[in-house]
């Protein structure tokens, strides 16, 4: 079959043939591929410096789909750590790890959101209580997570919803309660929920700016790690956590169990099928997935890869 192959992790993805695929277990099934988002998170697994890497080549990248399965039902699925992702005419699937879609449902536009607004929904139902009326900051709000995350966070209940970036004409696209810039956030200081895509310095800045302009620092501050797009530790005082009532928890595969996972699958597959999120996709075809590579890292819309 024809797939996206990464045989070298300092090089992109080429369109070429792949050996097909075969299922092990009553569970697995081989299914057609309809429409595999290109994630950041995939982007780190075709550059080997994802967490889970295992260094393992050949491999198709591609973490989630759209597919079709033998009955001719169309599903969305996430795989497991593997070698033969979704980037190919056809994958196999873990059925247990994917949910059935409404018929006439748009692929491109589900693998599309699928990925980004999980990352806080998830980790609005599953890592922290979060009550109705919640004041929520989003920080990397201009991102496809970012911007899932405002949608999700109201449809939740949240009282106002903030969002933080580092681009102001962006920034002023969203449809939020309030836009900051990283050096205005002292301006946001009273929020409950924080929703980070960000991490490194600019986190740990925005951590101290918000910690220290609270009015009350008595009043819980839960703070969510979700993203780490500028980098992978931040310097975080030691006082901030000693002079304000903040927590600090992480969101993703792992802290959250993948049985957890899948049981919002449903409900958030049923939410952007119904079209009840702005979704921002454009398909590219599964031949041009090396010009797809360079074209993600300047592109606003999150790209899909269409066998
Ligand atoms: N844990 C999970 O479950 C989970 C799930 C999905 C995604 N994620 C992670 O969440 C992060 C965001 O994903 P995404 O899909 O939103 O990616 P994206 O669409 O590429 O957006 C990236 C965002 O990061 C901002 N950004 C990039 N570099 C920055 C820097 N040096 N300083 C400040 N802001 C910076 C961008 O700002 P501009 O708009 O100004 O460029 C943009 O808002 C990624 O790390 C991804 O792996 C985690």
């Amino acid at each position: 079959m024809r797939a996206a192959v990464v045989t070298a992790f300092d090089a992109p993805p080429r369109f070429s043939e792949f050996p097909d695929p075969v299922a092990h277990g009553a569970d697995e099934t081989v299914v057609e591929v309809l429409a595999a988002g290109l994630h950041p998170r995939v982007r780190s697994q075709a550059d080997g410096s994802h967490y889970t890497s295992t260094d393992e080549l050949p491999l198709v990248p591609g973490i989630d789909a759209v597919v079709r399965d033998p009955r001719g039902r169309i599903r969305y699925a996430v795989l497991d750590d593997t070698t033969l992702g979704t980037m190919a005419e056809r994958t196999v699937i873990d059925l247990r790890r994917s949910v059935v879609l409404p018929s006439g449902i748009d692929p491109v536009r589900i693998a599309a959101a699928m990925n980004p607004a999980m990352s806080s929904w998830v980790a609005l139902r599953r890592r922290v209580d979060f009550p109705r009326r919640q004041r929520v900051l989003v920080l990397g709000a201009t991102g496809s997570a970012g911007r899932m995350a405002i949608q999700v966070a109201k449809r939740f209940g949240a009282k106002q919803v903030i969002a933080a970036g580092r681009d102001r004409a962006l920034l002023a696209e969203l449809d939020v309660d309030r836009a900051v810039t990283f050096d205005e956030l002292a301006g946001a200081a009273d929020v409950d929920v924080v929703v980070d895509y960000v991490w490194g310095e600019p986190a740990a800045r925005a951590m101290v700016d918000l910690l220290t302009a609270r009015k009350d620092r008595g009043a819980p501050l839960t703070w969510i790690q979700i993203g780490s797009v500028a980098g992978p530790t931040a310097p975080i005082p030691s006082a901030a956590l000693r002079s304000a009532r903040l927590s600090i928890v992480g969101s993703g595969i792992g802290s959250v169990p993948g049985r957890d996972f899948v049981a919002e699958l449903p409900k958030l597959a049923a939410a952007v099928a119904k079209g009840d999120f702005d979704v921002r996709a454009r398909a590219v075809a599964l031949a041009d997935v090396e010009q797809a590579w360079a074209e993600a890292r300047k592109t606003r819309d999150r790209l899909v890869v269409v066998p």
